[in-house]
């Protein structure tokens, strides 16, 4: 016979929250006790409770007779877990009813903004797999940390929801979770099983056979199924409804390209005027209105990220003292913007964190030498020289930050980190200052070279300097396109630097110019020419014809070296 699996106190109070549709937040102050208590004990680092504890959760879950003292018992590690639901049918804490246990969708949020054509698209698309016909619809929808990937998926959820009435279940696979590993598979078959009422003695004890056991329970039913926080398609799959007519929504941080039959659908952050919205909304401030400058600045200095505004709407609301203006020149100015973007325990940066935790050791690095492109974008030849390495690795390395949607691609070949995210990646490069020294001196030094060779095609560009002449010719100008060799990408727009790339003194011998005098008088006005090039084909509208010189350049590069 089967062994019956062992559900823990951690499992079965997370079990009975989501049942009774409370946040960890909500069921303690419903109780009585301190969030921090319920999260570890739904997180196990406390595998028991005070009886004090156990009866105010008890009753928060509304939990009568029998399970209630199961429960309780359960909770002081004098009982097994499975015990309780198996007390109550699987229906313990959810007042009875088979109904209420296949309704575990969180709260839809009332400040919900924005996102029309990402819901026109999904609510059109949906409604036909609502109908039936042809597989289960599985959707995922995917996005960096904190773009509203859980909120747009909960709210079309609840939008849909009437066309479901067999279920409507939830379940957080917690792939980004502080202190928690993402869900075994089994483990998320077994709650969901429970959840609909499958009594804990007939939960199969392995994976494939609760897969097959979910697949039967749904079989022909007409069911939604919201899978938060995916760490990739192998934790997903087991999960899916085999038969027509149900839905799946599936959100993450991955892009599930290997997920068979799954529309995709990537999101990005809001739109200026959404972004406002939801600021103004949060703080709910007359000097804070949609169209105020500093609502539109401050939302713009949180690169429009839902989480950010979030942060910074509920810290203008709880200090109406702070004007808005005045909080945004605070933040344009802060030396660590993300180190304003927090409330309470949450941060952005730690949304951040988790995501860069999931990258391999070689992801990392490059992702922390991307902080230093002073450009607003890189391709996969700079970023040969960056990570001293050959373009096709460079370029396989870019995809899978890409996947990971640390980056992103706004036009083909040209990657681009998130304005937040830049600020991450470069608080990590400065800590890695010490030892990735030259990381930045091989990027100037190819970039130099790239102007070098760009600066053929200008007549009014002066020889380059001798100095850059001898330089060492950095490895990937030799996979440069062969017919022309003419560094890539650069004709269509030309970069276009956003900050000077200060390098440290110290950092100068490794450049090709002996003094920091002599590198910034070669290097200079060699990428400033790139910028000319850009600006006068903006302008005009076609390239400078040769020979009719610079017309009133305004170089947008420049980088400098201390000299001090
Ligand atoms: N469209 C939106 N309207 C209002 N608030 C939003 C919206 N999208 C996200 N948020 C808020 O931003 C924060 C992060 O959203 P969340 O959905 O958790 O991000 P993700 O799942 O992509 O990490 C949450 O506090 C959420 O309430
Ligand atoms: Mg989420």
């Amino acid at each position: 016979m089967a062994a019956e699996p062992a559900l823990s106190f951690a499992g079965l109070l997370r079990q009975l929250r989501t049942g009774a549709r409370l946040t960890q937040e909500e069921l303690a102050e419903t109780a009585g006790v301190s969030p921090r208590s319920v999260s570890d004990l739904e997180r196990g680092i406390n595998r028991t409770a005070r009886k004090d504890t156990a009866l105010l959760l008890a009753d928060a879950l509304s939990l009568t007779g029998q399970v209630r003292v199961l429960f309780v018992a359960a909770a002081r590690g004098r009982a097994p877990a499975a015990d309780v639901l198996a007390a109550g049918g699987g229906s313990a804490g959810r007042g009875g009813s088979a109904a209420a246990a296949t309704r575990t969708l969180p709260r839809d949020i009332g400040s919900f903004t924005g996102r029309e054509a990402e819901l026109s698209r999904l609510l059109a698309a949906l409604s036909g797999a609502a109908e039936g016909g042809g597989l289960a619809g599985i959707y995922a929808i995917d996005g960096m940390a904190g773009v509203g990937k859980t909120t747009l998926a909960v709210h079309v959820a609840h939008r849909l929801a009437g066309s479901f009435p067999d279920g409507q279940f939830f379940v957080p696979l917690h792939a980004h979770t502080a202190g928690q590993q993402p869900v075994d598979p089994a483990d998320a078959l077994a709650s969901l099983l429970l959840t609909a009422g499958v009594g804990a003695q007939h939960v199969p004890p392995d994976l494939e056979a609760r897969a097959g056991r979910w697949r039967d329970q749904v079989a022909g039913k007409k069911v939604l199924l919201l899978l938060d926080d995916a760490a990739g398609h192998e934790q997903v799959r087991p999960l899916l409804p085999g038969t027509a007519g149900s839905l799946v929504l599936i959100t993450s941080r991955r892009r599930l390209t290997a997920l068979e039959d799954a529309t995709v659908l990537s999101i990005d952050t809001l739109d200026p005027a959404d972004a406002a919205a939801l600021l103004s909304r949060l703080a709910g401030r007359p000097d804070l209105g949609p169209d105020a400058d500093a609502t539109a600045e401050i939302a713009r200095l949180c690169g429009y990220l839902p989480l950010a505004i979030g942060m910074l709407g509920r810290q203008l609301k709880h200090h109406p003292a702070r004007g808005g203006p005045e909080v945004a020149a605070d933040l344009a100015s802060a030396r660590d913007r993300l180190a304003v973007m927090r409330a309470e325990n949450l941060s952005v940066a730690a949304a951040f964190d988790l995501s860069y935790r999931d990258l391999t050791a070689h992801q990392q690095r490059l992702f922390r030498r991307l902080g230093l492109v002073p450009g607003p974008d890189i391709d996969a030849y700079a970023t040969a020289a960056l990570d001293e390495t050959d373009v096709e690795t460079a370029r396989g390395r870019l995809d899978e930050l890409y996947d990971h949607h640390l980056i992103s691609e706004p036009a083909a070949g040209r990657y681009l980190l998130h304005d937040l995210l830049r600020q991450y990646s470069r608080a990590l490069a400065a800590e890695d200052e010490p030892t990735d020294a030259g990381a930045a001196a091989r990027l100037v030094n190819y970039y130099a070279h790239v102007a070098a060779a760009a600066g053929k095609h200008i007549a009014t560009w002066p020889r380059p300097a001798t100095a850059l002449r001898r330089a060492p010719h950095p490895a990937p100008c030799r996979s440069w396109p062969p017919r022309t060799r003419r560094p890539p990408g650069w004709m269509p727009s030309g970069p276009t630097c956003t900050r000077p790339l200060v390098l440290p003194p110290r950092q100068c011998p490794a450049m090709p110019w002996r003094s920091p005098r002599r590198w910034a008088d070669s290097c200079v006005p060699a990428v400033t020419g790139i910028g000319l090039r850009a600006n006068t084909r903006r302008r005009s509208g076609r390239p400078a014809a040769p020979g009719t010189g610079p017309a009133r350049p305004e170089p947008s590069m420049s980088w400098g070296c201390c000299s001090s």
